[in-house]
């Protein structure tokens, strides 16, 4: 089963361990380019940090992020920003990320209903649509965005240089709204 909750205390040494030592979500495939080296203190010192301004936030309040849950594990989370790579954003369309950090749980499903959920969320909050951006040589979260029904909405040709390869910035729109009477 897979479950979308707010973090608890315990998602901070998973924190740790996916940012010092189990990196290989993010050093080769959320966005190789930008990664930094970090130490075991200093992810400690801000997640924990973190986890204390997110730990009590009341019900109603809209979340910017999920950890994902399957079957009772934490492997991940989902998120939602508006500053995206490379294009303004001037009508502040939420985009959504998502990282399944955990290698062994990935190809199982997990990302596509982790974000459809997160999406239906986004939804109920009023979201019209979303953007999803990756890179072209992430074939696993382009597999995953097809599947939710997004479609290509902007291409920034050779932007990101990933293990000495040349691969395209895209941009990807999920409408909300289609094939819903007005
Ligand atoms: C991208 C990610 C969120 C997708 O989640 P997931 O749980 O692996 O995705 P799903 O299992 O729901 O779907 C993945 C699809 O990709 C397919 N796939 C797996 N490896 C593939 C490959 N090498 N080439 C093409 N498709 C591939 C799977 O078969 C599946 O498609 P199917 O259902 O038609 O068989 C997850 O793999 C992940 O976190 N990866 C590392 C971090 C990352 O890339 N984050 C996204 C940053 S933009």
């Amino acid at each position: 089963m897979i479950v979308l909750r707010d973090m608890i205390e315990s998602d901070i040494e998973d924190y740790v361990r996916w940012f010092t030592t189990e990196t290989e979500w993010g050093k080769e495939w959320d966005a190789p380019w930008e990664w930094e080296e970090t130490t075991e203190e200093a992810e400690r010192e801000s997640w924990t940090e973190y986890y204390e301004s997110v730990k009590d936030l009341p019900p109603e309040e809209p979340r910017k992020k999920f950890e994902i849950e399957f079957d009772g594990r934490h492997v991940g989370w989902v998120s939602r920003y508006f500053d995206l790579d490379h294009l303004e954003n001037p009508e502040k369309i939420p985009a959504v990320g998502i990282d399944i950090a955990e290698q062994d749980a990935r190809s199982h499903g997990v990302g596509t209903e982790a974000l459809r959920q997160f999406i239906d969320y986004l939804k109920a909050q009023g979201a019209t649509c979303v953007y999803t951006q990756t890179w072209s040589g992430n074939a696993r979260m382009l597999r995953t965005a097809e599947k939710l029904g997004f479609v290509p909405y902007d291409r920034v040709k050779d932007l990101r240089t990933v293990r000495g390869q040349q691969y395209d910035a895209l941009t990807l729109k999920l409408d909300l709204n289609e094939g819903e009477q007005t």
